[in-house]
């Protein structure tokens, strides 16, 4: 990674294209966890970008297909994002967050991360949704580490409490738990070790992605809704598989676009 790193030219170039696409500023960006792209792109009404029109990192991995839906969803002014980076790929903090970058200069004001994430509350089963309250950081790494002029960040309440609020007031049938998400590097699952310690650590769910992406969202003053899907029990005797991991997101895929759509219809 570069040092000093505080503005992004090539993220402002691409917010141009992506502004020219969708006919004017955006509000609200979604960023689309492991096999929920599909749910949550199929209501909004527009059209798709690929990540290449965007010079976004290459995303690697099935569920994350790398294309941009731009459109509207309850009178909101949206942009998806199918297709997420992570840092097991081998992409550092900075472009990990280069979709946040983005959507900052399109002048979305909202981010909703979601994602599939590993249940480590024993109330918890797979299918379930989990807003997130707050998170745990253990990625060793941060993508405002180069900014500097301008390195620190406040970090509490950065799941907006009024966006909480929302999705849980109009979440209507589906159970909507509230916990806290531990963000690790992964590839690879937790062993029954690990998973006794996130649990320690005071975690609710576990997963490899959106802490940097809520750290970025933050230093750009953006408000953040963090939105898991319950996909796997972790610790429960049965192996985790990245193709069960998709199989339960995409069943669960659904349960997710209707919270996100209960909150924008509230916004
Ligand atoms: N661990 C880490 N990340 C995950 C899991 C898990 O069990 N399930 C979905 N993402």
């Amino acid at each position: 990674m570069s040092r000093h790193r505080t503005s992004d030219e090539r993220a402002t170039r691409a917010a141009k294209r992506l502004e020219r696409r969708a006919g004017g500023p955006l509000e609200i960006a979604i960023v689309c966890g492991s096999g929920l792209a599909a749910g949550i792109c199929e209501r909004i009404d527009g059209s798709d970008l690929p990540y290449a029109k965007l010079d976004a990192p290459a995303t690697a991995i099935a569920g994350h297909p790398g294309f941009a839906r731009v459109g509207t969803w309850r009178n909101k002014r949206v942009v998806a994002f199918a297709g997420r980076i992570h840092l097991y790929s081998g992409h550092d903090a900075w472009d990990v967050t280069y979709l946040i970058r983005l959507a900052a200069a399109v002048g979305v004001k909202t981010v909703v991360l979601t994602n599939a994430a590993g249940g480590l509350n024993p109330g918890f089963a797979a299918g379930d949704a989990m807003l997130v309250a707050d998170h745990l950081n253990l990625t060793g790494t941060s993508p405002i580490e180069a900014r500097a002029n301008d390195p620190f960040v406040d970090m509490v309440d950065a799941y907006a409490p009024h966006l909480r609020a929302l999705a849980r007031e109009h979440a209507r049938d589906d159970v909507v738990h509230e916990g806290i998400y531990a963000g690790v590097r992964g590839p690879q699952y937790e062993t029954p070790a690990e998973s006794r310690a996130l649990r320690a650590l005071g975690a609710d769910a576990v997963g490899m992605s959106t802490v940097l992406e809520t750290i970025a969202a933050r230093a750009l003053g953006l408000d953040v809704l963090g939105l898991s899907l319950i996909t796997n029990v972790v610790g429960s005797q049965n192996p985790v598989s990245h193709v069960d991991v998709l199989a339960a997101s995409q069943a669960g895929s659904a349960r997710i676009a209707r919270i996100i759509e209960g909150t924008l219809t509230a916004l």
